[in-house]
């Protein structure tokens, strides 16, 4: 480990929190990583410890990553997977239940629908906590797992041009991904509804960081300059209004027909998973990308779990 980079016992709340040593550690060890999350070479170097794996809202890809990430590792894994199985059902706190996973675990994972949920979390609990996406707030480690992907596609992510496309409002995954896209000299563009834009807040952050996004409605007036186009889904579960999500539904496809402009070298990534946003056949193109980027959620997770538990190959 880099001498002033130590993630042991720390919380991986927000992307707020990392500096981009940070993040080229973990993605350093990530790469480490890579033959263990395969199965190609084998390591119990966590073994003995307990992770607590709570998922509140559904998930596949997080979920089943840090699982996955855990047993390479040689973790024992808890995991929640419903609430109403939970004694949350009769009344108790989310700070309660905490208290209590803290206390038969070495280590938490947690998703929950309230954007703030990881940061309560890990306020109370001693153990670390890792955010696995707290409502429109924050998903820190899809982000890792997104920086890891453009890094190994691309060889660099410095001064990449980076086009942002959906649901920019309500999807947590650009919100971290952008911060951390700053840090790294990235050129964004943020294509959506103007409903369905990034949050103003966002927007001005970015800018005090010296990133000034450019934002258009139209993927066709930017896709023959991207690098990466980062697709994302309109987040229907987060419309307070049925009515609102049904006039902004299946207004963006990505085809080979939209990417016939495109950089030969341009990759299409998603955090996944997808409504009708990317067609299947671009599945089978050399732009895809996002297959191997729900993969990558493993190396990344192992990377993030053994540095928070001590754990050395
Ligand atoms: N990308 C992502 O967070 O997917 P899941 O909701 O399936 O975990």
């Amino acid at each position: 480990m880099s001498s002033d980079v130590n993630f042991f016992g720390k919380d991986i709340v927000s992307m707020r929190d990392f500096s981009r040593k940070d993040v080229e550690y973990i993605m350093d060890l990530a790469e480490e990583m890579l033959p263990y999350a395969k199965g190609e070479k084998r390591t119990k170097c966590l073994e003995g410890k307990i992770l607590g794996n709570l998922f509140f809202e559904p998930s596949t890809r997080t979920r089943m990553s840090f699982e996955s990430a855990a047993y390479r590792l040689g973790l024992h894994v808890m995991d929640v997977t419903q609430t109403s199985m939970t004694s949350i059902t009769k009344g108790e706190t989310l700070a309660d239940t905490i208290r209590m996973v803290d206390t038969y675990c070495d280590a938490i994972v947690l998703r929950h629908p309230n954007e703030g949920a990881a940061r309560l979390a890990a306020n109370v609990a001693d153990s670390p906590v890792i955010n696995a996406g707290d409502g429109a707030g924050s998903h820190p480690t899809q982000t890792l797992l997104d920086l890891f992907t453009m890094k190994r596609s691309k060889g660099s992510i410095d001064d990449l041009n980076i086009v942002l496309l959906g649901d920019l409002k309500y999807g947590r995954t650009v919100h971290s991904l952008s911060h951390a896209l700053t840090m790294f000299g990235a050129k964004l563009t943020f294509v959506a509804p103007e409903s369905l834009q990034m949050p103003h807040d966002i927007i001005e952050s970015l800018k005090s960081k010296g990133c000034n996004p450019y934002m258009t409605d139209d993927l066709n007036d930017v896709i023959q300059d991207a690098d990466v186009l980062y697709v994302t889904r309109i987040q229907r579960e987060r419309f307070p209004d049925p009515n609102e999500y049904k006039k902004v539904a299946g207004m963006y496809r990505v085809n080979n027909e939209a990417l016939r402009e495109s950089k030969k070298d341009l990759i299409v990534m998603h955090p996944l998973p997808r409504v009708d946003e990317i067609a299947p056949e671009v599945d089978s193109t050399e732009h895809a990308k996002y297959f191997e980027q729900a993969f990558n959620g493993i190396p990344i997770r192992m990377a993030l779990l053994a540095s928070v538990m001590g754990g050395e190959l």
